[in-house]
């Protein structure tokens, strides 16, 4: 393709935005966006620096100056625009979770192959060059085989009764919330540094908060008067796993919107017979390598690490990297897939999507029925392959 990616945006809320800003940097076209209404969408299209607005998502996923459509809504309408922009030809960057539950991930993943489209799926942190250091470990064998797995993603956003938001509602954001919205991350970066898979899983979840005063952050989804209402709550406010791996690993993880003073913690943790790797998302310059004798942390300096990790690192060392760096990398990748028909290794695409929402439903079942959950074989990696 020799002229600039032309894309469409379709929400534009926090990650929206972060969409937007990633596709300019990319070279792309921002050829427009839409959001809950018409009104909306020209605001957003005048704020984000799209060329038009449009009337609706509906309207958008169909256009036919449009080559990506980025879904960007809240979770219940991701499988009815990822699968119209399919079906009208688009390449797509579908937000998580991909879909409410694994089968509509199914149906939604069966269409991008057949379509034969770039699907992906912002697992965004896997573009951390301190993440891709420890894979890279971890698959050189510096690391020995890895025999635990453990650590937690955790955030306060939702810890008070007054705190709302759609993904609080089952028919917005599906059965699970925090697990979904970021175990799904957790489990995501665990299995792609480690290389196993979670092959069975025991969960509890938790609702502290069976009720919340509805409506204080997302107006378009509340009727007028049902602002400051108290509702009854039936997502998850956290949930914890253990579970065990394809290579004899044994692993937790703690998952939870209402941890006090926790913005956006992610932390692994991978144990091997050589050495411990961690990585925490809020401090992600650095990861730590601790081996018996002493622990050093590798800082991210592209002249020190490996080349997995020094491709995506942009900036000299001691010059922050974040997650918007993760975000503009991702999108990009995404980009190149459809300019040149390959994939990149690595680059997390819709199996990777509908693996998440299997996961979901295991964490649902095991936490309903108080048991062991197994999951069945996943889908083998895919490998870089040429797109039609
Ligand atoms: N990959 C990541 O790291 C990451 C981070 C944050 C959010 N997300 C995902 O992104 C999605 C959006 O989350 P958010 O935090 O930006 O939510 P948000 O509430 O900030 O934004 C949602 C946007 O969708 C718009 N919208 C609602 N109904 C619409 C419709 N019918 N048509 C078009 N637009 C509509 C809203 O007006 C709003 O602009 C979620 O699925 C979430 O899980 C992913």
């Amino acid at each position: 393709m020799s002229r600039r990616v032309r894309v469409a945006i379709a929400g534009t809320g926090f990650i929206g935005a972060v969409h937007a800003r990633s596709a300019r940097l990319a070279g792309a076209r921002l050829v427009g966006v839409a959001s809950s209404s018409p009104e909306s969408a020209q605001r957003a299209a005048a704020a984000l620096g799209a060329e038009r607005a449009f009337d609706s998502a509906a309207q958008l996923v169909e256009s036919p100056d449009v080559d990506v459509v980025h879904v960007c809504t809240p979770n219940h309408l991701h499988v009815p625009l990822a699968e119209a922009a399919l079906a009208a030809g688009k390449h797509v960057i579908c937000e998580k979770p991909i879909a409410l539950d694994g089968d509509g991930a199914q149906g939604l993943t069966d269409a991008a192959s057949a379509a034969q489209r770039v699907a992906g799926v912002p697992f965004v942190y896997r573009y951390y060059p301190t993440v891709r250091e420890a894979r890279e470990r971890v698959r050189a064998g510096a690391s020995g085989p890895i025999r635990l797995l453990h650590g937690s993603y955790l955030q306060d956003w939702l810890l008070r009764p007054e705190d709302d938001n759609w993904r609080v509602d089952a028919q917005f954001g599906g059965a699970s919330r925090a697990f979904a919205d970021i175990g799904s991350h957790w489990c995501d970066l665990a299995e792609f540094v480690s290389g196993h898979r979670i092959t069975r899983l025991s969960a509890k979840t938790l609702t502290a908060l069976p009720e919340r005063i509805s409506g204080s952050a997302h107006a378009a989804f509340q009727a007028a008067d049902g602002h400051g209402v108290p509702k009854r709550v039936a997502t998850e406010d956290a949930a914890t796993i253990q579970f065990e791996t394809d290579h004899g690993a044994v692993g937790t993880a703690v998952i939870s919107q209402i941890s006090a003073g926790r913005k956006n913690r992610l932390y692994l943790e991978l144990d091997g017979s050589e050495e411990a790797l961690a990585f925490n998302q809020e401090e992600p310059e650095a990861l730590w390598v601790g081996r018996r004798e002493a622990a050093t942390l590798i800082k991210r300096d592209p002249e020190h690490l490996s080349a997995a990790a020094a491709r995506y690192a942009t900036l000299p060392p001691g010059h922050p990297q974040g997650y918007g760096d993760c975000f503009d990398a991702f999108v990009a990748e995404v980009y190149a897939a459809v300019e040149t028909g390959t994939v990149t290794e690595g680059m997390p695409t819709f199996t990777d999507g509908l693996r998440a929402a299997r996961l979901t439903d295991a964490v649902l079942l095991s936490a309903r029925e108080d048991r062991w959950v197994e999951l069945s074989a996943p889908a083998p990696r895919r490998q870089p392959q040429p797109m039609g």
